[in-house]
């Protein structure tokens, strides 16, 4: 035996036929394994999943007169409303926006000169066919609390598109 290990470490040719085999069965569970795990991360034929998109974000633009189409009271209930140019969906507030609510006049309108002016009526509404507010008008007090509503605007409401004039 002791013969057997001293031949099997000094000769070479010994050594390579016994380290072969074992190369060669090593290579093979190699392989098998490989092959398990790639057959177990790809799905079979027929239940391949839909990938996952996160919710698509239509912007559009929206007229005077087809922003009204949007004040809570259509069959989707959706209430938009423009400031500034931008259209927020406030759908979520209907205690607010809804047709019962203290700024039911927002609701598909644009509420540019109505929150410059902190006035809840429609006096400041603009019409269709009206030019897009202008800003120029307003006092340095009313500026300021425009813009006061537009970051509360931005940060809680999400933008759905544009309002062209
Ligand atoms: C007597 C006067 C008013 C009272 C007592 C009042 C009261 C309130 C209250 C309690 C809220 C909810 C605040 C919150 O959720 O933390 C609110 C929100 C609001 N108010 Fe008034 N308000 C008054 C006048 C006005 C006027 C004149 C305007 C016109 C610009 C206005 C515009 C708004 C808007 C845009 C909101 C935000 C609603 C939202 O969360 O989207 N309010 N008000």
């Amino acid at each position: 035996m002791y013969e057997f290990l001293t031949q099997v470490f000094t000769n070479n040719s010994i050594l390579e036929k016994l380290t072969a085999p074992t190369g060669l069965i090593l290579s093979l569970i190699t392989v098998v394994v490989s092959y398990l795990i790639f057959r177990e991360s790809t799905p079979d034929e027929g239940d391949i999943e839909e990938p996952e998109h996160p919710e698509m974000l239509v912007l559009s633009d929206y007229t005077l007169e087809q922003l009204k189409a949007f004040d809570g009271s259509g069959p989707t209930k959706l209430i938009f409303i423009g400031i500034c140019g931008k259209v927020y969906d406030v759908s979520e507030k209907t205690q607010f926006y809804g047709p019962e609510g203290p700024y039911a006049s927002f609701a598909g309108s644009d509420a540019t000169m109505s929150l410059a002016k902190n006035s809840t009526t429609r006096e400041y509404i603009p019409k269709d066919g009206d030019e897009a507010p202008d800003l120029s008008i307003l006092s340095d007090k009313e500026r300021e609390a425009l813009d006061g509503w537009i970051s509360f605007f931005d940060k809680k409401y999400q933008v759905v598109g544009k309002i062209v004039y």
